[in-house]
């Protein structure tokens, strides 16, 4: 099926396809309906005329690539993030989604995006193709009377965020989640410069001496329920978090509770001073991501201080034709100096799950904790950071080691669990 990268003549078909998919209107006749698809991205798409009894103009499939950049182990790592999959409905059930995925995989790898990411609807598709869940967007619902009751912190006062002041903002972003896994760098051209909009409000917290400390942000909601949405709450330490807490807390005058958006393993959880919050409705969002590349995925993070050593990782992956990225391989992996070094061993080639015997089956070099074996949804989940083999082979999926392997493939990956927060 040729797939082919789409221009900005496609736009209008695109949004028709998209629209139809997942709602809204599209007014052909409007020139914003044809105007380029945002920069930083790449569309790829089936032609409905390219199949039998398809229509010109029409695509029977497209998808787009993001190209995102995420946090990775104390380094930084470009990805894929898919977003706007959809397959034309006169053209469903006929395997177009496997084609375009794989697609969507090879130029990934063609475009340098170690990894991808999206956030799917229907989970079991794409974990069919090699993507892992890793992450959930959790929102708690948080009565504000548990905040009526932090007192002033000293030393620190609030200012409010304008456009002027929207890069401090960013800064603090950048640096306060830089020690994260998976948190998107948020700069252009997919996040454009200037405030975020739509009732988007923060204020940022300085110290006395002037530092930039942290922030909050938030959409005020009218009608019924939670009257704030929180969106972030970053500070430097546990008081910044509770002075910005406090400024949450001083609109209960107005809003019984809020609904605060919060990071796998956030620490704000940790200075909530009540025991009142608890999930709020709806469904979680869900964050997949899928190794594209596994030496440069690797290779992007940097080694905790200390930890070195050396390991053959053997990766399989029968889940998209063999050569369609490279997930799959045989890689020696060296640890030293706070930097990690993977090499595909030459001629190894593997490319799908032919290798099935156990770890003590592969050779290893001298001087290695030994050979661990990944199929590629537990690669996928395990090199997003923050999970153990045991927690993959736990999931089902195929992660075997020898031990001393194990304990250093553990310790490379360790860290807070992936979390993503896709917009401001
Ligand atoms: C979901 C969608 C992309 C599937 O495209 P498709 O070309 O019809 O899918 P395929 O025929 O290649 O089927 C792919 C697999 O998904 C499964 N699948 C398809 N639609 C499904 C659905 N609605 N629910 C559950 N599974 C579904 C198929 O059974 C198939 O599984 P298999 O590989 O085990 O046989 C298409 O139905 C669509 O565009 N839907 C609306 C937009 C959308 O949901 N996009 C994805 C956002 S996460």
């Amino acid at each position: 099926m040729p797939v082919r990268v789409l221009t900005p003549t496609d736009a209008l078909a695109y949004r028709l396809l998209t629209s139809s998919a997942f709602g809204g209107s599209v007014d052909p006749d409007d020139p914003a309906a044809s105007a380029p698809l945002s920069p930083g991205q790449t569309a790829l798409g089936i032609d409905s005329a390219a199949l039998p009894g398809g229509a010109e103009g029409v695509l029977a499939a497209a998808a787009r690539i993001r190209h995102d950049e995420i946090s990775l182990g104390g380094g930084r790592v470009r990805c894929g993030g898919i977003a706007g999959l959809a397959v034309h409905p006169a053209h469903r059930g006929d395997g177009l989604f496997a084609e375009l995925l794989a697609a969507v995989l090879a130029r990934c790898d063609e475009e340098s995006l170690p990894v991808s990411m999206l956030y799917p609807s229907n989970p079991e598709i794409y974990r069919r193709h090699g993507y892992q869940v890793v992450a959930r967007v959790e929102t708690l619902e948080v009565p504000l009377v548990d905040l009526q009751r932090l007192r002033c912190v000293p030393g620190r006062r609030t200012v409010p965020v304008t456009a002027a002041s929207m890069p401090r903002v960013r800064a603090l972003y950048e640096e306060l989640t830089a020690g994260d896994n998976a948190m998107l760098r948020r700069h252009g051209p997919l996040f454009p410069d200037g405030l975020p909009g739509h009732g988007w409000e923060a204020v940022l917290l300085v110290g006395a001496d002037g530092l930039d400390r942290g922030y909050a942000s938030w959409t005020r909601r009218g009608g019924d329920g939670p009257g704030l949405e929180v969106h972030e709450v970053l500070g430097r330490d546990r008081e910044d978090l509770r002075a910005l807490l406090r400024v949450i807390g001083s609109w209960s005058t107005v809003t019984e509770s809020v609904r605060l958006r919060v990071r796998t393993e956030d620490p704000v959880l940790d200075v909530l001073p009540g025991g009142g919050a608890r999930p709020a409705g709806g469904t979680v969002p869900i964050v997949m991501m899928r190794v594209v590349d596994t030496a440069a995925l690797l290779e992007a993070r940097q080694a905790p201080a200390g930890l070195s050593g050396a390991l053959r990782l053997e990766v399989t992956d029968d889940t998209v034709p063999a050569g369609t990225c490279r997930a799959a391989g045989l890689f020696d992996v060296h640890v030293a100096d706070g930097r990690v070094r993977a090499v595909p061993v030459p001629g190894s080639g593997t490319t799908s799950a032919e290798s099935s015997a156990g770890p003590s089956a592969a050779h290893s070099p001298e001087a290695t904790a030994g050979t661990v074996l990944l199929d590629v949804h537990a690669a996928s989940l395990l090199l997003a950071g923050g999970r153990s083999l045991a927690d993959a082979r736990r999931t089902g999926l195929r992660a075997e080691a020898d031990a001393p392997a194990e304990a250093l493939l553990d310790a490379l990956l360790a860290g807070p669990r992936p979390s993503v927060l896709d917009a401001f």
